[in-house]
């Protein structure tokens, strides 16, 4: 398998290690915005070369993988699907607007792609993807992360939060996941992944917490339906190369490349 790799920080790093000690990658094409990031990361391997525009490697690649940014993921998803090539993608912020996910998809479906969204910094979703074949009453998504963690937020100037200043467990915010995503713009990956899979963005309630004395970005899932209820706690360690990207996210997406690589679907 031919991959490519948009993004070689955090996660890219992690992933393209891990991918370059599988024996059914035959080749790594990493591309990053900042060229030297990528030929970095390339002289470490034995299978990568750094490139500066995938465009080329679209006629041979077999999946192209994104863990760059929201704005690059807009950006190649229509390129790579509309090509027919398979893409992983970790910026899940970028299908939250309905029009351009549905235009994806459907380009997808035209050619034979596939997007595929790794389960990232939360879990559950497996209890949550198979509650969605059955009817679902509710899901919740409780974050709660340090203040620090929370930078450039509009919304809380205008709510007058000086984020500096709080000293316990605060309720930032509580309502649906469509506006948490566009009022955290940088905390949405979760919330997207959560919605897409089950209710929603307009019926998943999101409730974000500041928690001065907490060490970890933690996401509480609370799922009910017809199934039955599930709870998940994922307490998440930041990412060693990357304090605002939980180590579990790099994680997910290896273990979705093994499953994919493997055609072996266990637990899926
Ligand atoms: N799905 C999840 O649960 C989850 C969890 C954590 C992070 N993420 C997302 O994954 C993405 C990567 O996270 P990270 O921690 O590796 O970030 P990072 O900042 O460590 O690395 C991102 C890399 O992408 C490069 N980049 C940025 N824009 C680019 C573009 N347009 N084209 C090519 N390269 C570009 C940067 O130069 C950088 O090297 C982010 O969007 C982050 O929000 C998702």
């Amino acid at each position: 398998m031919r991959l490519a790799i948009v993004g070689c920080g955090s996660i890219g790093g992690e992933l393209a290690e891990a991918a370059d000690n599988m024996d059914e990658v035959k080749r790594i094409y990493l591309m990053d915005l900042n060229g030297k990031a990528a030929d970095a990361l390339a002289s470490k391997l034995k299978k990568a070369i750094a490139v500066r525009s995938i465009d080329q490697e679209l006629y041979h690649c077999d999946l192209v993988i994104e863990a760059a940014s929201q704005a690059a993921a807009k950006a190649i998803i229509p390129k790579v699907v509309g090509r027919g090539v398979d893409i992983m993608i970790m910026s899940v912020g970028a299908l939250v607007d309905d029009d351009y996910r549905k235009n994806v998809y459907d380009t997808a479906r035209n050619t034979g792609a596939r997007i595929l969204v790794p389960s990232g910094a939360v879990c559950g979703t497996d209890g949550l993807s198979s509650a969605a074949a059955g009817s679902i009453d509710s899901v919740e998504l409780i974050t709660t992360k340090h203040p620090s963690s929370i930078v450039d937020v509009p919304y809380l100037k205008e709510k007058g939060i000086d984020v500096n200043k709080i000293a316990k467990p605060t309720v930032i915010y509580e309502g649906p996941a469509r506006e948490a995503v566009k009022l955290f713009p940088k905390n949405v990956n979760v919330a997207a992944a959560v919605s897409i899979m089950g209710i929603g963005f307009d019926r998943t309630k999101v409730k974000i917490i500041l928690d001065p004395k907490t060490k970890s970005n933690s996401h509480e899932l609370i799922v009910k339906g017809e199934f039955g209820d599930m709870i998940s706690r994922t307490n998440n360690v930041p990412s060693p190369s990357n304090p605002s990207t939980s180590h579990l996210a790099a994680l997910s997406a290896i273990a979705a490349l093994k499953r994919i690589i493997r055609n072996d679907w266990v637990g899926i």
